[in-house]
């Protein structure tokens, strides 16, 4: 029988990439969109690492079964690490990328050092706690301006210095190579075959998988 191990995003091109790298081995990865909408992580972590394991154990925990979770986001050394775990919401919870940029480029005016550098953390975390990470980091500088019209994010001020090129000056497959998602899903991948032995050493420690329904409001059961 195959495991399951389920992938806490919604997003295609991430569910895709892991379904690749795991081909081959008796798993089967599921996104979490497949079990109906799970009551939202509380991502209050104070480190990329924190926030991901976060993400996946609530998962994990919700569902009775592995899971995997990302976190990423922009460190500035000379914003003292901003905008960092706060890199979505950098200009107001509901700020768009555009305004998380700007108010990036307004709070360096002037500043010289201008290195910065892109984290990302990868955890799988079984129900039980345990939980295995890998993270991947991409350098920088940020430039003046905005340059390019690809990506997301932070992208049109991320200058990726031996390309010459911003992050949204480069296509997908260019940027996946030398990204720190790509790095962080290489390691990931690269260990493939212990991630697989540890998991199952994890799976026969743990008592009976018994999904934690207490995340969920009483009315959530009581409807017929
Ligand atoms: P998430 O962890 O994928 O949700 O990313 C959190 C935030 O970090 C995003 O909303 C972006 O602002 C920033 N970020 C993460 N990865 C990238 C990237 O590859 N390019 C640009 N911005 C990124």
């Amino acid at each position: 029988m195959s495991k399951i191990i389920v992938l806490a995003t919604t997003n295609k091109n991430k569910i895709l990439e892991f379904k690749n790298i795991l081909e081959g081995f008796k798993v089967e990865i599921r996104s979490v969109a497949e079990f109906g909408p799970l009551p939202p992580a509380v991502e209050d972590g104070l480190t990329f690492d924190e926030n991901a394991y976060k993400k996946a154990l609530h998962t994990a925990k919700i569902l009775g079964l592995p899971a995997i979770a990302d976190d990423s986001g922009l460190v500035v050394p000379a914003l003292n690490g901003e905008p960092g775990v706060f890199s979505a919401r950098y200009a107001g919870e509901m700020a768009n990328d555009a305004e998380n940029t700007q108010k990036l480029l307004e709070k360096l005016k002037g500043q010289k050092d201008r290195r910065a550098y892109f984290k990302c953390v990868l955890s799988l975390a079984v129900p039980s706690g345990p939980a295995l990470t890998y993270e991947g980091e991409c350098h920088g500088i940020i430039t003046e301006e905005i340059r390019g019209s690809g990506g997301f994010g932070y992208d049109p001020v991320f200058l990726f210095e031996e390309y010459g090129k911003t992050f949204a000056e480069l296509t997908l497959q260019e940027k996946n190579v030398i990204s720190h998602r790509g790095k962080a899903l290489a390691e990931f991948k690269s260990e493939i075959t212990k991630v697989m032995k540890w998991l199952e050493q994890r799976l026969l420690e743990e008592k009976p998988p018994k999904p934690d329904h207490s995340q969920f409001s009483d009315n959530d059961w009581s409807r017929s």
